[in-house]
């Protein structure tokens, strides 16, 4: 049996398979290039590679989108029929459970392979991914940390670990931390577009423009080129540029960076789009007919009930471009989600389906209800996974709610919460402006 980039034995003994892999094994961990094609040439060499079935199924369902669901149960059919030592079954099983809507089982699997062999990077970062989609903040940093032990600093492997540790520590509140290691990871591989990303968060929590946006514009050179990950870190650097003010930016960078390509069939990139469209919306800015284009995209994916945050995203498109019967419809699809009893289940229970009916009441001009919907659930709302800085569109929502309802009181609690948070931040400082005036407004 050969071994890996990593030293984890594979099942394999072709050696042009196996350097097929590590190349796959390094465009995933670096978000570029096409790692299906690379799994794919891998197993051209050697279609009974279990382990490469193992990894292309497990990158497949963590595109949350029910259209690879045919190449996963492909992948799913293959792996079980070839070659597969331990540690490669227990990677088709956490895809399997994936596909089978398991979410936190197929993520705790993963987990538990990379405890018990730390040096399997793919399996930290595809928990650490599974983390990321179920919110479960302390071990997206504690699955990292743990893993680092069999690394050493400045060996193969050991800063995209850093870097995951990094985003884990961001979640937590750890910013500090989260940016030393960041930019350890960023140093040591500036291509390390999920590394950038973690700093971006801290910058984006601090509400810090003066090094966010040179952190993200100056470094572009290095983590966007051929970037799967790209249209998300321009979101983040829209959003620094949006906190500025400056909408003819955010305007251009959507258009230029975050959908190139109105068309693109990547729901995790129309997720951002959504929620970038939906916080100018939220300013009352006019963005033409891109919601409308974005709308278009949703539509295939509007019943798919597959992942509430996604579907929440679908139906802030569908709103922002007038589509109330496509909203109604993803609101259904959730309605029925809510009742399965599955990890999304759960998830459209508790947190999707409130927030969407929210969503729904703010565009229909129920100021009180949308306010009150988000409060019941905002303390909880990790649990339908995401980023601080994704789910504060909730809170962006239930504060202009708060404005447009004249309950002076919430929006100024809301403001002021932002403010303490982010004491830097123009935005911050507008929304606090527009509250207290609505105060003295309701006062006079
Ligand atoms: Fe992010």
């Amino acid at each position: 049996m050969l071994k890996d980039r990593y030293g984890n034995l594979a099942s394999t003994q072709s050696q042009a398979a196996m350097d097929r892999y590590n190349e796959a094994l390094d465009l995933i961990r670096l978000y570029r290039g096409d790692p299906i094609a690379a799994l794919d040439a891998a197993l051209t060499e050697d279609p009974d590679f279990g382990g490469a079935w193992a990894a292309r199924a497990g990158l497949l369902v963590q595109q949350t989108d029910k259209a690879y669901a045919e190449e996963t149960a492909k992948s799913l059919r293959a792996g079980a029929a070839s070659n597969l030592n331990e540690r490669e079954a227990k990677h088709l099983q956490a895809a399997q459970d994936w596909a089978e809507g398991r979410y936190l089982d197929g993520t705790a699997r993963l987990a538990r392979i990379a405890q018990e062999n730390p040096r399997d990077a793919l399996a930290v970062q595809y928990a650490h991914v599974g983390c990321f989609f179920l919110g479960l903040q302390s071990e997206l940093r504690d699955w990292p940390l743990q893993a680092l032990r069999a690394f050493k600093p400045g060996e193969d492997g050991y800063s995209y670990i850093q870097g995951m540790a990094a985003f884990g520590l961001e979640e937590c509140g750890d910013y500090a931390r989260a940016d030393l290691y960041g930019r350890q990871a960023v140093e040591a591989d500036p291509r390390d577009g999920w590394a950038v990303h973690a700093v971006a968060h801290v910058n984006e929590m601090r509400g810090d423009l003066d090094v966010g946006i040179p952190w993200l514009a100056d470094n572009a050179q290095y983590w966007a080129p051929d970037s799967g990950f790209a249209y998300h870190n321009w979101w983040h650097l829209a959003l620094l540029h949006l906190d500025r003010g400056d909408v003819a930016q955010v305007l251009k960078f959507y258009d230029e960076k975050v959908r190139p390509n109105a068309d693109a069939q990547v729901v995790l990139e129309w997720i951002d789009a959504s929620a970038l469209l939906w916080r100018l919306h939220l300013e009352g800015v006019d963005v033409g007919d891109r919601f409308e284009k974005l709308a278009a995209c949703w539509r295939r994916a509007s019943e798919d009930a597959f992942y509430a945050f996604n579907d929440l995203h679908a139906i802030m498109a569908f709103l922002g471009a007038g589509h109330g019967v496509d909203a109604e419809r993803t609101l259904r699809a959730m309605r029925a989600a809510a009742a399965d009893g599955g990890d999304n289940g759960y998830m459209t229970r508790k947190v999707g389906l409130p927030l969407a009916e929210a969503f729904m009441a703010f565009e229909a001009g129920r100021y009180n209800e949308c306010v009150e919907k988000i409060a019941a659930v905002r303390g909880i709302a990790q649990r339908f996974g995401g980023s601080h800085a994704q789910r504060d569109i909730l809170t962006l929502t239930a504060l202009h709610a708060a404005l447009r309802g004249g309950m002076a009181a919430s929006a100024e609690a809301f403001a002021a919460e932002r403010l303490a948070h982010k004491p830097q931040s123009p935005w911050a400082g507008r929304l606090s402006r527009q509250a207290r005036e609505l105060s003295a407004k309701r006062a006079a």
